[in-house]
């Protein structure tokens, strides 16, 4: 059985520990459990027989209070000057023994974590051995949010779980602001769970306690089974990570030699490491999670269709959640789209939907439509179809020698127009320019790619209204296949469920991949016209088909997920519920331009760009080498949020699920670390 053993420590000494712990224990007994306590070190006093006899606990008191001291010092020096050593190796037997016996043991520690138990070991060092999580107890009153937060800094920094924060009241003054206020702020500042409160309580008898905390303290969640793994289990998923795989965009030297975070468990807008610690995902797992991780009812969808079919090919025959997500995607998706391809990732949905523009053309008897054309700054994935109409440098320059050849069409970042030039007026002339070559090369061009209205990996470059719309008037017009590459942008990024549907724009053929799943299994869509699905339907023998397909196209479990998602989308509003989370964030992000080497915040729906320099007034950017966005997303790991840079451009895209509380988190502490990475 899992256990749920808990080491409870304090903020400060006399802060109402042990008998958070009496209160803990006699409500966990009334609940049915078994629970046995542990008081590892004593300096003086009694507790370890008050908590004995109050339980009527049978336990050896050996074993209860394996390290006793007469004086009440801290434990480093009460013991010295009884010339003894804490012995550690008596504590982990005490807990054994305990556990054996026990269905839960709460295990109170001596004052707060960085109590020293020798010169060199600390009360944090015997929790990391016991590998237990932590609850803190803390005061309520004016100072708390300052000692909890030290408290729960330092846990981290020892890699402890913070399992949850327990206020005790230890007299019964008239509770004030502070007492009021001071659990949300530490679950906000924070992002551990505050628990409930331990009210005064006049007497400590059984029937008392009872009466008194009934229904104070969230005991369920206190219990639920930790996400993290022992300690040596650890050491032993680094280890094996460091020897055997190779990260995606890593410099693996540099990966070598650092600590790599494990993530082992995840729930809601939270991604929870192997040690239990837990993260704001405000990047939602690389842009794919929507209604947050591990939801009920994507969940059941998943494991329904895992008990009935788990894979079945397309090439040949068909499957049930292919056929139903087919449908439901043409019902949703902008209006012309008919027919539904299939494959695994964002940079397949492209490829294949180059390589069908392409062929429409080449079927159709127009033989020089052969050149893709797409925006010079533009990123489509990384295979080589998706390299080739795809233009950052840093990432496609190394393979110029084995992409195609393209059509690059410039486009303003809309940050750094010329100086001369006016935003968003420049755009248009861009788009002008644009319409020039359309003109004198489009009997070359098969097809146009783009991804509408966010550029997202090209650095979260946002576009002037208007713009989508001219480039697919365009396309028409001079007959180029319009490609909306909508991998990033799809599933209510940006505020609608397409991102064509702001300005009421349907391409000729639409790329779907990443949130299609709500995050959960990897699965993409090329959405066609039916015009360009009748140009491939012609007799076998014509050689016209479509010869293209990967092994896990269609896959059931996949195509279920997504199936769920947009069920989700139904049931819980999850478009209109976004729209005050949107307006929220917007209100947030103006306080970033209170930081000197931030030069531009953008924002589009849920997809926020936040851009640093060097000088603002020049627009200057900073040197890449620098890293200062990857610096910026390390301190804000320290404070428990997970983001992912690109280049100089903090990103946040959060999950749509994400709480106002949480999104506040989230901008608060992005604040901070960009300040701090800036400084
Ligand atoms: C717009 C766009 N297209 C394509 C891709 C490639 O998707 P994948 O990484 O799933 O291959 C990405 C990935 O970030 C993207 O943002």
């Amino acid at each position: 059985m899992e256990r749920r053993d808990i080491f409870i420590t304090a903020t400060d000494t006399g802060v109402g520990k042990t008998v958070a712990t009496l209160a803990l224990a006699t409500l966990l007994q009334d609940q049915g459990y078994d629970v046995g306590v542990m008081k590892p070190v004593q300096c003086g006093g009694d507790d370890a027989r008050f908590l004995k006899k109050s339980l009527s606990l049978k336990d050896d008191l050996q074993d209860i209070n394996p390290c006793f001291a007469r004086e009440p010092l801290s434990p480093h020096l009460a013991f010295k000057r009884q010339k003894r050593k804490i012995d550690v190796p008596k504590i982990l037997a005490a807990y054994q023994q305990l556990k054996q016996k026990h269905d839960i043991v709460l295990v109170e520690g001596a004052g707060g974590l960085v109590v020293p138990l020798r010169d060199d070991y600390f009360v944090a060092d015997l929790v990391r051995e016991l590998n237990l999580g932590l609850l803190v107890i803390a005061r309520p009153g004016l100072g708390t949010i300052n000692h909890t937060l030290l408290t729960i800094e330092e846990a981290r920094r020892k890699g402890l779980e913070v399992r949850g924060v327990i206020f005790s009241e230890i007299s019964s003054r008239k509770r004030g602001i502070p007492e009021r206020t001071n659990p949300r702020e530490i679950a906000k500042l924070s992002g551990v769970l505050v628990l409930g409160t331990i009210p005064y309580l006049k007497s400590l008898r059984r029937p008392e306690i009872l009466r008194r905390c009934a229904g104070m303290v969230d005991l369920k969640r206190l219990l639920e089974p930790s996400a993290g793994v022992s300690t040596a289990r650890q050491k032993q998923l680094v280890d094996w990570d460091k020897k055997y795989v190779w990260h995606p965009f890593t410099q693996m030297k540099d990966w070598l030699n650092e600590e790599p975070l494990v993530i082992d468990a995840a729930k809601g807008s939270y991604l929870i490491d192997t040690r239990g610690n837990r993260y704001l995902d405000g990047v939602s797992s690389l842009w794919v999670n929507v209604h947050g991780h591990g939801h009920r009812h994507v969940n059941r969808r998943v494991r329904e269709q895992l008990e009935k079919l788990e894979h079945s090919t397309l090439l040949g025959l068909s499957n049930t959640p292919a056929v139903e997500l087919a449908r439901k995607l043409v019902s949703i998706a902008p209006k012309g789209l008919a027919k539904v391809f299939y494959s695994d990732n964002g940079s397949t949905a492209v490829e294949a939907a180059i390589k069908i523009a392409y062929q429409y053309w080449q079927n159709a008897g127009r033989k020089g439509k052969k050149y893709i054309a797409h925006l010079a700054n533009s990123y489509h994935g990384d295979t080589l179809g998706s390299v080739s109409v795809g233009g950052i440098a840093l990432f496609h320059k190394v393979y110029r020698g084995l992409i195609f050849k393209t059509i690059k069409v410039d486009f303003p970042d809309c940050y750094r127009a010329p100086k001369d030039k006016k935003y968003p007026d420049y755009a248009f002339e861009c788009l002008d320019r644009f319409e020039a070559m359309l003109k004198k090369k489009h009997g070359q061009i098969a097809a146009f790619v783009v991804e509408p209205v966010v550029q997202g990996a090209a650095g979260m470059i946002m576009w002037p209204k208007g713009v989508l719309k001219r480039m697919r008037e365009l396309c028409r017009r001079y007959e180029v296949i319009f490609i909306a590459d909508e991998v990033a942008t799809g599933f209510g990024r940006t505020g609608k469920m397409f991102a064509c549907e702001q300005e009421g724009v349907s391409p000729d053929i639409l790329c779907l991949a990443k949130g299609i799943t709500a995050g959960y299994l990897p699965l993409a869509a090329t959405l066609t016209t039916q015009k360009i699905f009748d140009g491939f339907c012609f007799d076998y023998k014509d050689q016209k088909t479509f010869f293209h397909g990967h092994t896990y196209t269609g896959n059931p479990l996949a195509c279920a997920a997504a199936l769920a998602n947009l069920e989700v989308f139904k049931e819980e509003k999850t478009l209109s519920r976004l729209a005050p989370k949107i307006k929220f964030l917007s209100q947030k992000l103006p306080m970033f331009y209170n930081l000197p080497h931030v030069g531009d915040v953008r924002q589009r729906g849920f997809m926020v760009g936040i851009e640093l320099v060097a000088d603002r007034q020049t627009k200057k950017p900073y040197p890449w080498e620098e890293r200062v966005g990857a610096r910026a997303c390390e301190e804000v790991r320290r404070h428990g949020v997970i983001l992912r840079p690109l280049g100089n451009v903090i990103v946040l895209m959060p999950p749509l699920s994400m709480s106002l509380e949480e999104l506040a988190r989230l901008t608060d502490v992005t604040y901070e670390a960009i300040k701090k990475a800036t400084s």
